[in-house]
């Protein structure tokens, strides 16, 4: 179930004045400043700023894997405050995917293996079918028994890709996913990306340096030093229209 915003849409992913500090003592960095936002389903949304400026807590906060101090984060209609770890780790494999700039694949692990993970996670018994079907998917078809060491790094990140979309989530987060290809295999990813989230109408919400990256997507969130654009939130539009 989604948040309905004032023009009727919904509304996959609302922060409402969100505040996030990381670190302990001296050390301690207010990171996310009175952040508020919606993403709807079926968007793509691409977050982008300067190094340092948050975009990664963002990310990690409204996938569920940082906790906020402040305000409510409500993904896929469910309040994150309200779950434990454990509630937290089930809706991460229920709602959401995530892929990293390097790949984040186990090494131990075949491809087969990598992708088949959130399944068997979930306890499915054609994890290792289904599992199968999403690399050849990506086009892997041909690469299921390798481990991530014998792959290029644009055959990893497919790999990544099969595993966080295998379980079909409702949204996919992903973290400069391009970062370490060359232009001609982040090109491809990217193509990988965007097609197969808009054949699925996966929401998508990337952070990426990439400007013709970030402009493939239908949106751009602005944010510098923790404070997101208000222009931005997809939020002002809304409520001025009403
Ligand atoms: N665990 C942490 N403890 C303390 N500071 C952190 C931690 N994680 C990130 N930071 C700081 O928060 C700021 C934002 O980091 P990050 O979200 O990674 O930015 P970006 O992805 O935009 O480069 C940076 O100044 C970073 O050093
Ligand atoms: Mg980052």
């Amino acid at each position: 179930m989604a948040d309905t915003l004032p023009n009727g849409s919904d509304a996959v992913i609302k922060l409402s004045a969100v505040e996030l500090a990381l670190g302990s003592g001296a050390a301690r960095v207010h990171i996310l400043k009175h952040v508020s936002l919606a993403v709807e389903a079926g968007e793509s949304v691409a977050l982008v700023g300067p190094s340092g400026s948050g975009k990664s807590t963002l990310l990690m906060t409204m996938a569920g894997l940082e906790r906020v101090d402040k305000g409510r984060v409500l993904v896929a209609g469910t309040d994150l405050a309200a779950l434990n770890e454990d509630g937290l780790a089930r809706f991460r494999g229920q709602n959401v995917g995530i892929i990293f700039q390097s790949f984040h694949l186990i090494p131990n692990m075949t491809a087969l293996e990598n992708v088949a993970v959130p399944l068997e996670l979930a306890g499915r018994r054609d994890a290792f079918d289904r599992a199968a079907e999403e690399l050849a998917l990506v086009g892997l078809g041909h690469r299921m028994e390798h481990y991530p060491s014998a792959l290029s790094g644009g055959e990893q990140q497919r790999v990544a890709i099969a595993r966080a979309l295998v379980a079909r989530p409702a949204i996919l987060f992903a973290d400069e996913p391009t970062g370490n290809l060359d232009e001609t295999t982040g090109r491809e990813i990217a193509d990988l990306l965007f097609a197969t989230c808009a054949e699925r109408g996966t929401t998508l919400v990337l952070v990426t340096h990439d400007n013709a990256l970030a402009a493939r997507c239908d949106r751009l969130i602005r944010i510098h030093s923790g404070v997101v654009d208000a222009n931005d939130a997809g939020l002002a539009a809304r409520s001025a229209a009403e």
